[in-house]
Parts: structure tokens; C-alpha cells; sequence
């Protein structure tokens, strides 16, 4: 009797720590991806046997040689459905440019990204220094 109640529990223990863990796997951003600081960009994740309704959420944050905070300090996403396998994000502007940034997707656990590179948005600092050269000259 005890063996089969403890096989009950354990069977409803790993069904419901199985049914509610999803950590989609990140198809992008990849190792090769440059954002641009204030650009739209794309997140892109395996959706296979994901349930809709899953709610996700997307951060972004960097990794420092020899530390493993992921400082996750930028929210970018929310409340979305991970059943649908993308979802477009904006890179925040207050995010200085570097090559070792991650985004983590999470459904009921995380998954990290490898790093990739946010790069500032030079046309948009081109056209704000023309407009800086045209004020100094009039
Ligand atoms: C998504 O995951 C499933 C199951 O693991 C796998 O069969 C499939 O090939 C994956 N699809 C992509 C696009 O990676
Ligand atoms: C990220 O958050 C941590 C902890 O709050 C802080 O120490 C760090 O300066 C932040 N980094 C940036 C780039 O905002």
C-alpha cells in the first residue's frame, strides 16, 4: 500500500515538475547577431511542445570573464506567448554598446543565449553630429 501511494506522489511530483517547466531553446539571437542600440530586434526561440498560453518574458543582460552574473538588467519583453515562436523587442537606449551581451527567454525557467553584439546606432549619431555642425555654422 505504501508503494503505491509513494509511486502516486512520485508520479504527480514528476508530472507536475515536468508539465511546468519550459526553456525554449534560443534559435536568435546567436553568436553572429548585432543588435543596435534602439532598433527593433528579433528573438527567435523552438517552440516545439510548448502549450499556448505559456506566458514568456525576455531580458537582456552582459556576462564579465570569470563571473557568472548574467546581469539581467533590462526587461524587454513580458507576458507574451511562448507558443508563438518570436517576438520583436527594442534595445534599450541606456545600453552601452559591447560584445558580450545575452538575452535570457523565460517560460518557467531560463535559457541563455550565447553572447552577441549590441553595436550603437552610428547613422543616428552621424545625423546628430551634422545637425550639431549645422547649428555651429548658422
Ligand atoms: C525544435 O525542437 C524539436 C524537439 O526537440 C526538434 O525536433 C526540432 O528539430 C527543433 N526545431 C528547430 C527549428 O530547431
Ligand atoms: C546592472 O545592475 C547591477 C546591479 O544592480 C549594477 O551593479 C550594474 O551597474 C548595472 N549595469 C548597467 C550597465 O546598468
Amino acid at each position: 500500500m505504501r508503494a503505491v501511494l509513494s509511486g502516486i506522489v512520485l508520479a504527480f511530483i514528476l508530472h507536475t515538475t515536468f508539465a511546468i517547466v519550459y526553456a525554449p531553446k534560443i534559435i536568435l539571437p546567436n553568436s553572429d547577431s548585432v543588435w543596435t542600440v534602439g532598433h527593433k530586434e528579433l528573438v527567435q526561440w523552438n517552440s516545439t511542445g510548448i502549450p499556448k498560453g505559456t506566458p514568456g518574458m525576455i531580458m537582456i543582460g552582459y556576462l564579465n570573464p570569470g563571473d557568472i552574473n548574467e546581469h539581467l538588467n533590462w526587461t524587454v519583453a513580458k507576458g507574451f506567448d511562448l507558443y508563438e515562436s518570436h517576438q520583436s523587442i527594442v534595445v534599450p537606449k541606456d545600453l552601452n554598446p559591447g560584445d558580450n551581451y545575452i538575452i535570457v527567454l523565460f517560460g518557467d525557467s531560463g535559457n541563455a543565449s550565447p553572447t552577441f553584439t549590441i553595436k550603437a546606432d552610428y547613422t543616428r549619431k552621424r545625423r546628430d553630429d551634422r545637425r550639431r555642425v549645422k547649428k555651429s555654422v548658422a
